[in-house]
């Protein structure tokens, strides 16, 4: 019989992801409409107990990363204090339990790709939620065990988003020319890729694989800034006749924001390529598929 895993999300891109390919297993979604998990009385544990699932994926956090500058405390309960008691309800069922974390904990100083064993450095409010969160769990594992994964992506775009590929098409309906951030590095991830590490992250945990996977890097396989990404965006979207525009490559001092960004959150995800012997596919391959998607819609 199919694995009964409980999603957290419903309309967000890893949700929607993991909906449209759901790896063979059986999977039920809540949403905000389901739980709001911001809510002081949100009974997490008892959603998770009605369900009775084999295992939990948490899709749902709080991302919007410039608006959580004035927001700290909402976005503190969705990034840290949400999956903690998830966490809790699944070691206290005994089941997985696979959560999402950013490049957004490192400060960008680093210089070359972070590893998992990199200290968290976050530089603004949503990098250190998501810290925060990834130390509660940390702390939790150490003291009751359980069968944990956190997955630390990057750069999260899909066909429906929204995210930097549905700004970037949009922006270039009306205009000929974008000033888009070039001296800020990482790699663009397809919600797909976080859907399939997830899967197949629960799988090992349901099989009970001694390997715990713990936490583990999973970003797509390509790196570059931001002007690159836009210009690959523009490339595949000319090829099928929609909308481009040129690239005019801006430093980040041009484009102020409240939430300050890490300069270059390149991931190794070397470890997750071992573990599962899989790796996401080159960025055009992810984009081509969105774009057909897209057309679809
Ligand atoms: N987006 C990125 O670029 C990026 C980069 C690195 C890491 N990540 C991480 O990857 C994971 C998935 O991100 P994503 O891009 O799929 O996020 P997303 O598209 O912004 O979706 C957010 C999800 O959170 C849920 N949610 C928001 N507020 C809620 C509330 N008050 N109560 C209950 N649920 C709530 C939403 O629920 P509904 O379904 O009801 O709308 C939605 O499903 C997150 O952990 C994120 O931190 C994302």
């Amino acid at each position: 019989m199919a694995a009964r895993v409980l999603v957290f999300g419903r309309a967000g891109q890893v949700a929607r992801a993991l909906a449209e390919r759901p790896g063979g297993m059986a999977l039920s979604f809540a949403g905000r409409d389901t739980l709001d998990l911001t809510a002081p009385t949100a009974d997490i544990a008892g959603l998770i107990a009605r369900t009775g699932p084999d295992a939990v994926i948490n899709a749902a956090a709080y991302t919007a990363v410039d608006r959580a500058e004035s927001e700290p405390q909402i976005c503190a309960r969705l990034n840290r204090d949400a999956p903690l008691a998830m966490a809790e309800a699944c070691a206290a069922a005994d089941i997985p339990f696979a959560h999402f974390s950013t490049d957004y904990v490192f400060d960008g100083l680093k210089g070359s790709p972070y590893v998992e064993s990199d200290a968290r450095s976050p530089v603004n409010v949503y990098g250190r939620s998501k810290a925060e969160g990834e130390a509660a769990l940390e702390a939790l594992a150490a003291e009751r065990g359980g069968r944990g994964a956190v997955i630390r992506t990057s750069w999260v775009f899909s066909a429906r988003g929204p995210s930097f590929l549905q700004s970037m098409l949009r922006l270039a309906r009306d205009r000929e020319e974008l000033g888009v951030v070039d001296d800020q590095h990482g790699r663009p991830t397809s919600a797909d890729a976080c859907a399939a590490a997830a899967l197949a992250l629960i799988r090992r945990l349901l099989d009970r694989d001694p390997a715990a996977p713990g936490l583990v890097h999973m970003a797509g396989a390509d790196a570059m800034s931001w002007a690159d990404f836009a210009e690959t965006i523009f490339a595949a979207s000319r090829a099928r006749g929609g909308p481009s525009a040129r690239v005019r490559r801006i430093a980040t001092a041009e484009y102020p924001t409240p939430a300050v960004r890490p300069r270059d959150t390149r991931l190794d995800c070397s470890r997750m390529e071992a573990m599962v012997g899989w790796r996401p596919p080159p960025l055009s391959e992810a984009l081509a598929d969105c774009f057909g998607r897209m057309e679809l819609a």
